[in-house]
């Protein structure tokens, strides 16, 4: 299979990186602005076209290769807030488009994808979407009114996680622990949350209180975080990404 990334940038560059270390039988070949000329050769080239240019250029990139598209084609858009309706009316409806939502973990393989569905969607061309990001991580399908609220959730949500990581290993070197092992034992402790929560069925609140011994230590963590507001801000910060 043929892919084009149109906009190899941070997102574009992260999937390109995932499919050529991936067991996808892919061949990869992409544009950036510097050789943004060969975008019509690339989408003429191409089995799926994968754009990850700005949302403010979809229009104009999707116009200017639109003469090259074909009806078996699959057009993948990773833009945030860029509607099907608008990708079709662009493209001059020559491809069939689907609309994702993928976040960088995709670099390393672990990433989030959500495809949006929506009555017009073609199956077939969301089944070659879901094959192509399930070998660079999770998938999951959700109704195109929801795509705002993804990307506030797994599109940004990589900035929020770092922002609590960088603040983790902060406060341990006040502490004293050299930066490295600071660095190590953050990320493990958040990848093994991540890990734990995902393999049972249990409230993140009812794992929380696990690690919460009475008269412990984390509780009274716990109470810190609840005395400056770290829950309701975390959760203002999703919602005001959404855009909401
Ligand atoms: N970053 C994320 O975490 C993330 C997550 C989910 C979705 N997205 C979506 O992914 C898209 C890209 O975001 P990004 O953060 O990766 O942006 P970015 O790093 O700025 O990458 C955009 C890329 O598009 C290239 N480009 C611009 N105009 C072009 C043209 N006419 N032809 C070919 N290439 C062109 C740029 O080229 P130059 O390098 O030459 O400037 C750059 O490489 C956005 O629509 C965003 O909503 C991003």
């Amino acid at each position: 299979m043929h892919i084009g990334i149109i906009g190899r940038g941070t997102l574009g560059g992260a999937i390109a990186h995932a499919l050529d270390a991936s067991a996808h039988a892919a061949t990869v070949i992409s544009t950036t602005r510097a050789n943004a000329r060969e975008n019509r050769a690339l989408a003429q080239a191409s089995d799926v076209v994968l754009l990850c240019v700005k949302p403010h250029d979809v229009p104009s990139v999707l116009r200017e290769i639109a003469p090259e598209l074909r009806a078996e084609q699959v057009v993948i858009s990773t833009a945030a807030g860029v509607r099907l309706d608008d990708l079709r009316a662009w493209s001059g409806e020559r491809a069939r488009m689907v609309r994702t939502m993928p976040n960088t973990p995709a670099r390393v393989r672990r990433a989030m994808t959500v495809i949006a569905s929506s009555s017009h969607c073609d199956p077939g061309a969301l089944a070659v979407t879901r094959e192509l990001f399930d070998t660079i991580g999770e998938t999951a399908v959700l109704d195109e009114r929801l795509m705002d609220a993804v990307t506030a959730v797994s599109g940004c949500g990589p900035a929020y996680a770092f922002t609590f990581i960088e603040a983790m290993i902060d406060a341990s070197i006040a502490l004293g622990i050299p930066y490295d092992q600071a660095r190590l034992l953050v990320a493990q402790t958040l990848l093994g949350s991540a890990h734990l929560l995902l393999a049972s069925d249990a409230h993140p609140g009812a794992l929380r209180h696990e690690v919460a011994t009475p008269g412990g230590r984390t509780i009274r963590g716990l109470l810190a975080l609840e005395e400056h507001g770290v829950r309701g801000a975390i959760a203002r910060a999703v919602i005001a990404a959404s855009g909401a």
